[in-house]
């Protein structure tokens, strides 16, 4: 099922671990009422319950789930029921070691404890997943109060032991086929490196081998398709029960562990946890962050998307378990439903008495009251998601992408030059969607292995140093069609097992900017250059880190740099390409470059803005669509200072029905309009 997957309405809820619990009924009973009351309908239950479902082997206990799941259902409150291979009971990992990971940092098999540190490929776990999910499932999947699976949780982390290794080398033959193709596809004769044999190969871990990239590089997609695997037979378990159950597993953003986009074709709806640093610095910043990462997440489908996990009030695990201000709860969990999300859930329901997550956030605290701060923050974030139910109908149609792949992340980061002083990819994704975001433009973070590039009318790429998976062939074919396209230094370096291209960069892709990049300079921190702009105005923009020396084969030079040795030479280039237009960004622009650059971008498009007007800094308009393109806007105020605005146009406010061209938003609030 690959379908956008509806919900009866916004879920609101969280994380329900009443298997902490079970020997104070009167507590269970509580919940419910306690949640009833903060308008929660909707649980993730049994994420970590596995020893409680089969407390010695084979020995499952499930009626004190089912009590739960009826008792829930008969109050209107809906399951996300989990799988619970996030941790392994206590008697399966002392019973079979081969079930506990081999640390790539130590080498050594990890003693039992603690979680998601399973062995993705030990046919042992697997086993004894497929039985708990099938049991699970044959128990529950059918119950009308239970509407989804949760697989496991945040599927994360390496193994390096014995039966890993030998599935990579397998992966590895199964991919080159010979060794030969191996050891020129990863450039081996570097260093003496050449294998005659794949059992010869080991995964980089301490002690091992770390300098050929195509190694590195491989060995990383292994972890992914290892694990998009063990993922694939907990669903295949699950769906031989009841297909019709669609599943989800909970991600993490901006994790690097993994590609996130090879989840997306077999997930039925996308979900994450988001734990942004609220009022640890500027919280625009961290909003531009969240809001990053909710595209990043939403694109993985470029669907409606589940907010799996947030923390009602704070973490425990960061630096500072800073409280959300008055106001933050609302406007930070709208955000998420802003950028698509149909959900606002928690990490945690209750607080638990001790172990490591006793501090942590939760909507119902020790003391077991709902008369506190954080419980009418979640009771009010519930009904106003009730009063919002028509606007499920919508949802985040962006016509500007920013690329952000992740395969390409792991071979900058791992590239060696021309900054080990750090390359800077992810600030760079971040900075060029913020440039879009601030402006209140609906943005999508795609990977190389999108599909489908027609639907934008803007493509941003920053530092695309790896073509794979003929992106470089989308990426002519958008700009033939129409397209306007950016790219930037470090692009078009490196094929997909990282080995430089020949014949100049950026690769094949040198007519489509019209330009040849013949050097990358590396300017030592704090050092900076400027572009000067050609024609009216002559505006200069700072640049720094990495500048590209480049020379125009047939693109117009639009700003020159102003500095050493390359002054006079291309900063900034537009090349016209069958109808539409390839722009090259030769260096690492100020931030007043990406917002000026951005808006005459999305003006020339014709891009769609949530408002058109003028806005102060910290107010964010984004905005859903339904089918008809009519727009719901949410208009959020990420400054702790009451903000003017004044909208240029007429708009209904959502929940009062009044209509205002113009807003006064309080500190942190967040307005819903209807265009
Ligand atoms: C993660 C986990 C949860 C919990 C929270 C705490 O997201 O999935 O089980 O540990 O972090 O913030
Ligand atoms: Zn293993």
């Amino acid at each position: 099922m690959n379908k956008r997957t509806v919900f009866p309405a916004f879920l609101h809820g969280g994380d329900y671990n009443p298997d902490q619990w079970l020997n104070y009924p009167e507590i269970l009973k509580k919940d419910v009422e306690l949640m009833k009351e903060a308008h929660v309908n909707c649980v993730s239950l049994g994420i970590f319950a596995w020893a409680k479902l089969e407390p010695s082997e084979g020995n499952y206990q499930l009626d004190w789930m089912a009590e739960i799941i009826d008792r829930l259902y008969e109050n209107g409150i809906y399951t996300i029921l989990a799988t619970p291979s996030g941790a392994k009971p206590m008697w399966m990992s002392e019973k079979y070691p081969e079930i506990r990971r081999v640390s790539g940092a130590t080498g050594h098999r990890e003693l039992s404890g603690n979680r998601h540190n399973h062995c993705y490929t030990s046919p042992v776990y697997r086993e004894k997943v497929r039985q708990i999910n099938t049991v699970l499932a044959e128990r529950f999947s059918r119950h009308p109060g239970v509407i989804l699976w949760h697989l496991s949780n945040e599927y994360g982390g390496e193994c390096h032991c014995e039966l890993c290794q030998q599935a990579f080398r397998d992966w590895l033959r199964e991919k080159y086929g010979t060794i030969e193709a191996l050891n020129h596809a990863w450039w081996a004769d570097f260093w003496s490196h050449t294998y005659s044999d794949f059992s010869q190969i080991t995964s980089p871990m301490v002690g091992g081998e770390h300098s050929i990239h195509g190694l590195t590089l491989d060995w990383k997609r292994f972890v992914t398709h290892q694990t998009v695997d063990f993922m694939r037979a907990e669903i295949d378990a699950v769906r031989a029960v009841n297909p019709d159950l669609p599943v989800t597993t909970n991600m993490m953003g901006w994790y690097d562990g993994l590609n996130y986009y090879k989840f997306g074709p077999y997930v039925d709806i996308v979900s994450w946890d988001n734990y942004p640093r609220w009022h640890t610095a500027n919280n625009v910043d961290i909003a531009a962050d969240a809001a990053a990462a909710h595209d990043i997440m939403r694109s993985v489908k470029r669907a409606p998307w589940l907010l799996m996990e947030s923390t009602p009030s704070m973490t425990n695990w960061q630096p500072t378990s800073t409280l959300k201000r008055p106001g933050m709860h609302m406007t930070s969990s709208l955000q998420a439903v802003a950028h698509g999300s149909d959900s606002v859930q928690y990490f945690q329901w209750r607080k638990g008495r001790g172990s490591f997550e006793k501090f942590h956030g939760a909507v119902v605290d020790h003391y077991g009251g709902s008369d506190t701060r954080v419980f009418r923050d979640v009771a009010a974030v519930g009904s106003r998601l009730e009063e919002m139910k028509p606007l499920l109908e919508t949802e985040v149609r962006p016509q500007v992408a920013v690329v952000y792949d992740v395969e390409n992340r792991w071979a900058l980061e791992d590239s060696a030059g021309p900054r080990r002083a750090g390359i800077g990819y992810t600030d760079d994704v971040h900075a060029w969607h913020r440039a879009f975001w601030e402006q209140g433009i609906p943005v999508d973070m795609i990977d190389m292995e999108c599909d489908d590039l027609s639907r934008y009318k803007v493509i941003a790429a920053p530092m695309l140093y790896m073509y794979r998976a003929g992106f470089e062939k989308k990426l002519r074919e958008f700009v033939e069609n129409g397209g306007i396209l950016v790219g930037t230094y470090n692009t078009g370096i490196v094929n997909d097992t990282d080995l430089c291209y020949l014949g100049g960069w950026p690769g094949e892709t040198m007519d489509l900017f019209g330009l040849w990049n013949e050097e990358i300079d590396s300017l030592p921190e704090g050092a900076t250059n400027a572009m000067v702009c050609r024609g009216e105005g002559h505006r200069r923009y700072t640049v720094r880190d990495l500048c590209a020396i480049v020379h125009a084969k047939g693109a117009e030079v639009l700003a020159e740099y102003d500095d050493d040795f390359y002054k006079g030479t291309p900063a900034l280039t537009v090349n016209r390409y069958g109808q539409g237009k390839a722009y090259y960004v030769a260096a690492r622009a100020e931030a007043d470059f990406l917002r000026d650059f951005c808006t005459k971008l999305a003006d020339d498009a014709g891009v769609v803005r949530a408002l058109n007007t003028a806005l102060p800094y910290g107010v964010v308009p984004m905005m859903r669509t339904d089918e008809t393109g009519k727009a719901v806007v949410f208009v959020q105020n990420f400054t702790g200072e009451t903000k003017p605005l004044m909208l240029n146009e007429t708009c209904t406010v959502f929940e009062t029905g009044e209509k205002t061209d113009a807003l006064t938003l309080a500190p942190y609030e967040t307005v819903i309009l209807l265009k």
